[in-house]
């Protein structure tokens, strides 16, 4: 492991996001490709300098920074990710978003799965879950291949305060709870 990756995988090492990605992950959050399936169809109405803010804001912070995953190869960027501390019922809930120039090469699955192994070894998480839209076959495909199963299903209303083109979201939970991370862990 690099000193600034906090995680790496075969293929992708991840680090703390800096300012100097920001252009990045505006290019991600305004993508209509990379938002629809998370209820923005048209991308997320924000700002580079709005962006940037954010990350200054979270840069003191264990698990709630911006995160962005890179080729280990190139250091080129592959996308932005995030994967949270636990809440208060101990359930932990990573986010992806690939930039679509390298969707389909397995890169997700990599990093979710290294995201579910860092979110145990790393926090007291008794639960790491995923509520991907129904609609996105990608994430869901992805979710159950990283031993995550799935527990309920609902639909997440948009908030049209926030953004009037926001579209609800019909979407499975999946979640591996901590047992299970450990009975795979000694099984493989
Ligand atoms: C969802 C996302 C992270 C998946 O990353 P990815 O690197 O493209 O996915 P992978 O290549 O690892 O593929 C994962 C699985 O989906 C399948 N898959 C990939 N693209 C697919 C597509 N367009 N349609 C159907 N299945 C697809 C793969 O075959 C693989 O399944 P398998 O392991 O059973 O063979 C990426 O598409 C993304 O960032 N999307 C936009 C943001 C988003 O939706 N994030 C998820 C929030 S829950």
């Amino acid at each position: 492991m690099t000193q600034n990756h906090c995680l790496v995988t075969s293929r992708l090492g991840v680090r703390r996001a800096c300012v100097e990605d920001a252009p990045f992950i505006h290019s991600l959050w305004t993508s209509p490709d990379v938002m629809r399936c998370v209820g923005f169809p048209n991308g997320l109405d924000t700002s580079v300098g709005a962006i940037t803010q954010q990350i200054e804001r979270s840069a003191n912070s264990n698990f709630g920074p911006l995160l962005i995953a890179e080729s280990l190869e190139t250091s080129a960027r592959i996308g932005q990710c995030k994967i949270g501390a636990p809440d208060s019922e101990g359930i932990c809930e990573p986010d992806i978003k690939l930039d679509p120039a390298h969707w389909g090469v397995g890169y997700g699955s990599e990093l979710w799965r290294a995201m579910i192994d860092h979110a145990f070894t790393h926090s007291e998480a008794r639960i790491v879950q995923g509520t991907p839209n129904r609609a996105n076959l990608a994430s869901v495909r992805m979710q159950r291949g990283s031993g995550m199963e799935i527990v309920d299903e609902g639909v997440f209303e948009p908030n049209l305060s926030f953004d009037p083109s926001a579209i609800a979201v019909p979407y499975f939970t999946f979640q591996v709870t901590r047992l299970q991370w450990l009975t795979a862990q000694g099984s493989s």
